[in-house]
């Protein structure tokens, strides 16, 4: 097995192709399909998830997809250079039920958190609640999860801006996002940061699926946050207090003027650190 550490740049170019081969062998994949262009890996999977027999976990990437899609009908812009894929899971095998799958993303942002954090020592990274990776307060990573009941099968689909940079993007993600490339300043092995993201996510699956507390202590550390001022928008309404964490079930916690509030899902539309709350340590 070869953990080259990603850092290693030497000559790298931006669109280095993926190591199926390393990536087998590096982890527990049951089946690996890598595509040079789709439309989007999530619907790629959804389909594959109709399938009777079907040989899982399994991933299904692509090197540039031209409908990437994000939550609530948001394009997701998947230059080459960037690392899109998407893991089919069989959730019922993981004793994973429906009420846990909202949880199933906060998952996969720990696992990137910590699967990039040796890339990006000294900068500012966490998990904004509830399925986006910042880094330097821009977003470096989404996880678009959806799941198939009559199957009991889930699809987490994870986009990292890796290689990609944001000179070449589109100004309204220009201004928002960034990538390990234009925070770190040179290239990295994509096919080392999928291994790394995908072994971090097997262990975090397993901390769910076991109620493992150390889940909850891992996004809670993480998040982007805790003891911030915080807006968020539930579908009906526009929430607004200082946050004071993620609780077990994954529901963000808000000290609001009303009390205390528990919003199981939302956008964050806005938030901004409290003067005087400390650094996050993270
Ligand atoms: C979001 O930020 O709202 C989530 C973005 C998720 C993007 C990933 S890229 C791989 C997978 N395929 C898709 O079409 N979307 C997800």
């Amino acid at each position: 097995m070869n953990h080259a550490d990603p850092r290693e740049p030497t000559g790298r170019s931006p669109h280095d192709s993926i190591d199926v081969a390393a990536v087998r062998m590096a982890t527990d994949l049951r089946a690996i399909e890598w595509h040079g262009r789709l439309p989007s890996t999530n619907d790629a999977a959804l389909q594959r998830c109709e399938a009777r027999d079907l040989a899982l976990p399994m991933l299904i990437g692509a090197d540039e997809q031209t409908a990437g899609r994000g939550r609530a009908a948001h394009r997701w812009w998947s230059a080459e250079g960037a690392l899109t894929f998407s893991l089919i899971i069989d959730a019922a095998r993981l004793g994973l039920d429906p009420p846990s799958w909202p949880r199933i993303a906060l998952a996969a942002g720990v696992a990137v958190c910590r699967a990039v954090r040796p890339l990006v020592p000294e900068k500012d990274l966490g998990l904004k609640w509830p399925n986006d990776v910042l880094l330097e307060g821009r977003k470096l990573a989404g996880i678009l999860v959806e799941g198939v009941l009559h199957t009991r099968r889930v699809v987490i689909g994870i986009g990292i801006n890796v290689n990609n940079s944001m000179a070449d993007a589109p100004d309204d993600i220009r201004r928002l996002a960034t990538s390990l490339r234009d925070a770190g300043g040179t290239c990295v092995s994509r096919t080392q940061v999928l291994i790394a993201v995908l072994r971090e996510l097997n262990l975090a699956l397993e901390w769910l699926s076991h109620r493992d507390a150390r889940l909850a202590a891992q996004w809670n550390h993480w998040s982007a946050l805790r003891g911030c001022q915080v807006c968020v928008h539930t579908g009906q309404q526009h929430v607004e207090g200082r946050c004071i964490g993620i609780d077990d079930e994954g529901s963000l916690v808000l000290e609001t003027q009303d009390g205390q509030r528990r919003l199981q899902t939302g956008t964050v539309t806005h938030f901004h650190r409290i003067a005087g709350a400390g650094s996050s340590g993270r």
